[in-house]
């Protein structure tokens, strides 16, 4: 079979100081998706960094597989083992495949299965709380839903409401101040400033509660059905298991991982819809078809086929994980350009979601282009926004999961319309990618109708 040959090239626009950053932080997507017009190994510039972002998704995907050459590390995941550790996303190879073992337990299918009543139980509770006619804030409303989803899946017994709102708020500290703090020179981030001291503060509140709810599950021995006592009773051929301080850090983990990617991917599905009518009124359709207004479990997933292909497709368009970095571990040619150990490699699904050949009018919104009898091999190939290779996302079918039964419990019940003051620009130096504004209107509904 011949090799194929990869283009090397440079983005322009590099601006003094900050290089491509202020692109970056402005137009993440755009930026991105930008890059494979100059080459598909694209060196750009960030600050005084040079790194290098493949944008052919072939090179992509050999890329990600060579876990041992392109590793973990860099500024992003050294602040994100301030709040994760060494936990499956932040450790590095030596320590990955063990882990991953261990964790591959708790994320099988019959394990989605149990975690779905939890997650259904959860999302009815926060629909619950809508009323009829008003107006909710998409992307808090759906982070706080996916935020109390994974902690109820983790952890199954209930607790009070004072530390759930203790959880919720110290997690929104942590992680809203992940990107600030990646940016921060040493220096800076050692001052006892107000929003350095509130990040410090919540990350030790976060970390000692999690520390807290395992050692209550460690002294009963009890399997509670959930996420973290599989976490517990999980095992490795030899008899090997987590212990204490990685059954910590994956929990910080879960929680990170999951919640706003799920909470942002339902935000852009909201704001898809609205743009989209004729897609909304079938997915309506398809709801109330398969529910008959009753409520959705993991049964009734197979057949909420379009809601699946609509979860697809907006992935693809705005992959809320837009971005990771890797670290050459050795030096390594790539694109005919010699990489020396230590070169910054950036990926983002973004930057090969738009290929021509694998997405014919790769801009346009078409759910249906997932369909079994019209999707491609080299579509399916080019669909990274859960990356690929032995690093990619355990919980991919846990995201999925979640987000259909969102949907389907939120479609089946309410009439959700976008209010007409939405800004879709991306909110800068968040991690994850959301818009700025978008809010809901909801107006109960009897399916059907
Ligand atoms: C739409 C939702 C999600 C998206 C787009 C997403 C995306 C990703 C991506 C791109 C990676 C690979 C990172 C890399 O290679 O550097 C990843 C890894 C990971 N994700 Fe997700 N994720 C989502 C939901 C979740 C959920 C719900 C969980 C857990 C409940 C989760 C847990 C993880 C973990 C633990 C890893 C590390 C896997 C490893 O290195 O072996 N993710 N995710």
């Amino acid at each position: 079979m011949s090799q194929q040959t990869f283009v090397a090239g440079t983005a322009p626009g590099a601006a003094p100081v900050v290089g491509h950053a202020w692109q970056m932080m402005r137009r993440p997507l755009q930026f991105m998706s930008s890059l494979s017009a100059h080459g598909d190994m694209v060196k750009i510039r960030i600050g005084t960094t040079t790194a290098y972002v493949p944008c052919h998704p072939e090179l992509l995907r050999q890329i990600l597989k060579s876990d041992r050459v392109y590793d973990k590390g860099g500024t992003f995941y050294d602040r994100a083992r301030d709040i994760a550790g060494n936990g499956l996303v932040t450790c590095p190879f030596s320590d990955h495949r063990r882990q991953r073992r261990l964790m591959q337990s708790a994320f099988t299918r019959p394990q989605l299965k149990r975690y779905s009543t939890a997650m259904h139980a959860e999302i009815d509770a926060t629909t619950a709380r809508w009323q009829d006619g008003a107006v909710v804030d998409a992307f808090p409303e759906m982070y706080g839903m996916a935020l109390r989803t994974v902690g109820r899946t983790l952890y199954s017994t209930p607790v009070s409401k004072e530390m759930a709102e203790g959880v919720e708020r110290a997690f929104d500290t942590v992680l809203n101040g992940l990107f600030r703090q990646m940016f921060l020179p040493e220096a800076l981030r050692r001052l006892p400033t107000p929003a350095n001291r509130r990040y410090r503060e919540n990350l030790r509140y976060l970390h000692a509660t999690t520390q807290n709810l395992i050692d209550d599950y460690r002294r009963d021995d009890t399997d509670h059905d959930d996420l973290l006592s599989a976490l517990l009773a999980s095992r490795d051929e030899d008899g090997g298991r987590l212990d204490d301080k990685e059954i910590h850090d994956q929990v910080i983990t879960v929680m990170a991982a999951g919640t706003e990617t799920v909470a942002g991917t339902l935000t852009w599905i909201f704001h898809l819809l609205s743009v989209h009518p004729g897609i909304e009124a079938q997915l309506y359709d398809e709801i109330d078809t398969v529910l008959g207004g009753k409520p959705p479990n993991w049964d009734d997933l197979p057949q909420l086929s379009l809601t699946d292909r609509i979860i697809t497709e907006t992935l693809r368009l705005y992959p809320p994980a837009w971005l990771f970095t890797r670290l050459t571990a050795s030096e390594v040619e790539v694109a005919g350009i010699r990489l020396p150990q230590g070169t910054t490699v950036v990926f983002s699904p973004a930057a090969v979601a738009h290929d021509t050949d694998a997405y014919p009018d790769e801009r346009r919104f078409d759910p249906d282009r997932w369909l079994p009898d019209r999707v491609t091999p080299l579509a399916r190939q080019a669909f990274m926004p859960f990356g690929t290779g032995a690093r990619k996302c355990i919980g991919d079918l846990y995201a999925r999961t979640e987000a259909t039964l969102a949907l389907a419990t939120i479609l089946s019940r309410w009439r959700v319309t976008c209010e007409p003051d939405a800004d879709i620009r991306p909110v800068p130096l968040a991690t994850v990618y959301h818009p700025r504004r978008l809010r809901l209107r909801l107006a109960a509904r009897t399916p059907g109708r």
